[in-house]
């Protein structure tokens, strides 16, 4: 039993993925890997490419079951939930934000934003207020009636966080977010997530490739061998 009052926003015990290879071999990614990551703490994940980042924040994210070990999200144990749960857990307690922005090209910027609020239910009236306040948070106040392809990659990228933001989450998924914008873009994007990540108080774990990126996160963490290091 952890002695700390309040559960993690989210939690990885002896986590473990093996995937099957073209010939039906086992493919052993993740091998008993250990992460705890506290409300309001930054946690950056590096490694070498094909080292399992993608793999273990799909995990964390109850993108994917694990075939060893367990994933806690607030207290609750994904694999207690069928799929409809699993999927309710994901849209209220955590945000995603990939190396593509993957906005929905027909909608604005703050339609995209309420997106996950309609679906979780919320009227649409304070729907679009919070994304309307998130898109003020993230430098895009004047930019609510675009179109993604109106929009600049970066400024793609930061609906995106605030889209993340939007059903106030528990944790902030972030995998390579910065990955495909040049070093200016980058570091905007940075300074809103972590402005974000403070402002809400929210878990933020994030896989890159961007040292400077992961110097911003409390702590730096290397996947290496199928577990985590200090780096
Ligand atoms: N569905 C799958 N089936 C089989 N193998 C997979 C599957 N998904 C990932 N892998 C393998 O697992 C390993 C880890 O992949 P993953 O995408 O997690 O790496 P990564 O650390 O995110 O790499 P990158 O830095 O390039 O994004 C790779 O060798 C990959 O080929
Ligand atoms: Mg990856």
């Amino acid at each position: 039993m952890d002695e700390r009052a309040a559960p993690a926003a989210v939690e990885a015990c002896s986590l473990e993925r093996t995937y099957r290879g073209v010939a039906g071999q086992p493919l052993r990614i993740l091998k008993g890997l250990d992460l705890r990551v506290d409300p309001g703490e930054a946690v950056a994940i590096v490694g070498a490419s094909g080292s399992g980042k993608s793999t273990l924040l799909h995990l964390l994210g109850a993108l994917d079951r694990p075939t060893g070990g367990s994933v806690r999200i607030g207290g609750t144990d994904i694999a207690e939930l069928d799929e409809q749960r699993a999927a309710a857990l994901r849209n209220h307690r955590i945000g995603f934000v990939f190396q593509f922005h993957h906005l929905l090209s027909d909608f604005t910027a703050i339609e995209n934003t309420m997106m996950p609020a309609l679906i979780r239910g919320d009227d649409p009236g304070s729907a679009r207020a919070r994304a309307t306040e998130l898109l003020g948070q993230v430098g895009l106040a004047d930019r609510c009636e675009h179109k993604p392809q109106e929009l600049s990659g970066g400024e793609q990228q930061r609906v995106a966080l605030a889209r993340a933001l939007v059903n106030r989450p528990l944790v902030v998924l972030a995998d390579e977010p910065t990955g495909n914008l040049d070093a200016a873009r980058s570091e905007e994007v940075q300074d809103v997530l972590f402005e974000l990540r403070d402002r809400h108080r929210v878990a933020l774990v994030v896989a890159t490739h961007n040292h400077e990126m992961a110097s911003r996160a409390e702590r730096v963490l290397g996947l290496i061998g199928g577990v985590l290091e200090d780096v």
